[in-house]
């Protein structure tokens, strides 16, 4: 394990160690909770003792020693006692790599990052209008067609313009082979990171529907489904044998205990009404459950009346909603975790057109609802505008730091300690610029 990573650890450690949660005091407290990832850690009379229930307990008390190690010139500092437990089982990123594609390398970088901010998921958006990321063996030409397009020249994209297809003179693209997912799956998995696949249906749907044109809604020709009109026709036999084809693979390739997103989101219920959307997307759920298999949705599944999933909530005004349906939540609101949007009011800022200022301050300002139905919260990387890891990165960090420290502990360490924590993991490595 890479020196930078675990003195980071430690820089977070310190932190919660000093955190206060309602009834826990958590520097004082001797019982080691039975919470994932949670671990004690004592040093006394040069000796060193880490108690854990699972490998990620072990995991962050093994990186915390490495690092006490090193910053006390080989020695334990005598007389630590820590214990520390995360606040949330989901501490998400989500990349979005349809939009722009990103290498495995570079996620291999986020991994290590989000290791180090004790993040541990990694939400792919796998599919969406501009590309079709994932091998599919039983439906080749998602990739063979639905991985690549036309180039789009410099600048800012309204995204209505693109097109779909590997015939272009320039073309722009990739996609993941199951045989690199897997392995990446394992490269997480050793950092406690695990890859959840989303597949976005019945909407979001152009690169799907230029490799199967048949998939489309019967009243739009191919060209017009574009913007928004991109939506399977779910009442097509062959769309339903389809996802549940796509399905099959994917658990076949993510372990058993990851949960498949199926999307669910920004479906024009005029095209779709919101019942036929209602029994695709729980004819999914219950044919993962059959499977034992768990699915995730966007809320815009929990308010068509869909249950059985987890959901991420999206839109902080149906908060309330999701809450009311009793079902496990992932909070990643706009307000606060879009990481697509600018986080700096100064001219050239990058970050998706038409929307507010997304500060490290304002993600600090976040408040997590103390709801038990509350699963965790995630940060979202929305890609249309994020065209290289350069981008990806700047765009990450340091709020991803900020929201970590809402996930992992105390939202009451000053912003000040954070943002220096991180310009200290940089300085020692450089994993972002
Ligand atoms: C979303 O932003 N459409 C989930």
């Amino acid at each position: 394990m890479n020196r930078e990573f675990t003195c980071f650890l430690l820089l977070i450690l310190t932190a919660t160690a000093q955190a206060v949660v309602p009834g826990v005091q958590r520097d004082d407290a001797v019982e080691l909770p039975k919470i994932a990832g949670a671990y004690t850690l004592a040093v006394k009379d040069e000796q060193c003792r880490v108690q854990a229930h699972d490998a990620a307990g072990a995991f962050y008390a093994d990186q915390t020693l490495q690092q006490l190690r090193r910053e006390h010139n080989g020695q334990l500092p005598e007389g630590l006692r820590v214990t520390d437990y995360p606040r949330y089982e989901w501490r998400g990123l989500h990349v979005d790599v349809s939009r722009h594609f990103f290498d495995m390398a570079v996620l291999r970088r986020m991994v290590n990052t989000m290791a180090a901010l004790k993040l541990n998921r990694l939400h792919l958006h796998l599919t969406d209008g501009p590309g079709w990321r994932l091998e599919i063996k039983s439906y080749p030409r998602l990739t063979s067609v639905g991985a690549w397009r036309k180039k789009l020249g410099p600048g800012p994209h309204e995204w209505a313009d693109f097109r779909i297809g590997p015939d272009f003179p320039e073309i722009y693209g990739g996609f993941y082979t199951q045989e690199q997912m897997r392995e990446f799956i394992a490269y997480a998995r050793e950092r406690h990171v695990m890859v959840v696949p989303e597949i976005d249906l019945p909407g979001h749907a152009f690169a799907t529907l230029v490799a199967y044109p048949h998939f489309r809604l019967p009243q739009f020709t191919l060209a017009e489904t574009q913007c928004g009109r991109d939506i399977l026709n779910v009442e097509h036999p062959e769309v339903i044998q389809f996802a549940k084809r796509v399905l099959d693979e994917l658990m076949a390739i993510f372990p058993e205990d990851t949960p498949i997103h199926l999307g669910g989101d920004e479906v024009d219920t005029t095209l779709l009404s919101r019942e036929q959307q209602r029994k695709f997307i729980q004819m999914l759920v219950d044919y993962l459950a059959a499977h034992g298999r768990r699915a995730i949705t966007w809320d815009e599944a929990a308010e068509n009346g869909v249950r059985g999933q987890w959901v991420m909530l999206w839109r902080p005004d149906k908060l309330q909603m999701a809450l009311e349906t009793g079902l496990p939540l992932i909070l990643c609101p706009l307000s606060h975790f879009y990481f697509d949007y600018p986080q700096s009011e100064s001219p050239g800022e990058p970050g998706a057109p038409n929307t507010f200022v997304i500060s490290p301050q304002k993600v600090h300002s976040y408040t997590p609802p103390l709801a038990p139905q509350v699963l965790g919260i995630q940060a979202n990387l929305w890609s249309e505008q994020i065209d290289s890891a350069e981008r990806l990165f700047y765009m990450a960090f340091p709020r991803a730091a900020v929201m970590a420290e809402h996930a992992w502990g105390s939202p009451r360490r000053p912003l000040n300690n954070i943002l220096l924590d991180w310009q200290q993991l940089l300085k020692r490595w450089p994993i972002a610029r």
